[in-house]
């Protein structure tokens, strides 16, 4: 497995935590955030993660910001990307279950460490659902290429 990970100047230590935590369970990591406290504006690094999971080259993508919203919603302006937001192990597990979320985004300023491992770990270890999920996934596609949502009558 192959992931992007980014982050902001606010999350310089919890993006080197987490990827040597990734690296650990065997996966790659391909950082694409900074490596210093210098001001890094969230939406480059956002930006070159869900570029690469868009395309296909990484299988997922993991953003940190101050509170992770920046990052998040920067990513999910990309196509393809369904980057959840969260600070709870819960909401990562359902996000990928029921959403097929594609990239996981939190705060450096919000969660610790240990419920940011959490986080990643329920996110990378639960399974898309499919079935009626899937048809609510395509809806939001449908949304993101058409402003529209014509199979619904909107
Ligand atoms: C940077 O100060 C901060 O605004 C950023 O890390 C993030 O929290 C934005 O959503």
């Amino acid at each position: 497995m192959k992931l992007a990970i980014g982050n902001d100047h606010a999350a310089v230590d919890m993006k080197n935590e987490i990827m040597e935590y990734l690296k650990g369970k065997g996966i790659e990591v391909v950082n694409v955030g900074t490596d210093t406290a210098d001001r890094f504006d969230y939406p480059v690094a956002a930006y070159r993660a869900a570029k690469l999971v868009a395309s296909g080259e990484v299988d997922g993508g993991v953003l940190i910001c101050g509170t992770g919203v920046g990052i998040g919603l920067a990513a999910n302006k990309v196509k393809g990307i369904r980057c959840c937001i969260c600070s709870d192990p819960y909401t990562a597990k359902l996000s990928k279950q029921h959403n097929n979320a594609n990239m996981i985004a939190f705060g450096a300023r919000v969660i610790g460490i240990e419920t940011a491992k959490m986080i990643v770990d329920e996110w990378l270890g639960a399974k898309f659902e499919g079935g009626r999920h899937a048809e609510r996934v395509a809806l939001i596609t449908e949304i993101e290429q058409t402003q529209q949502l014509a199979s619904r009558g909107e």
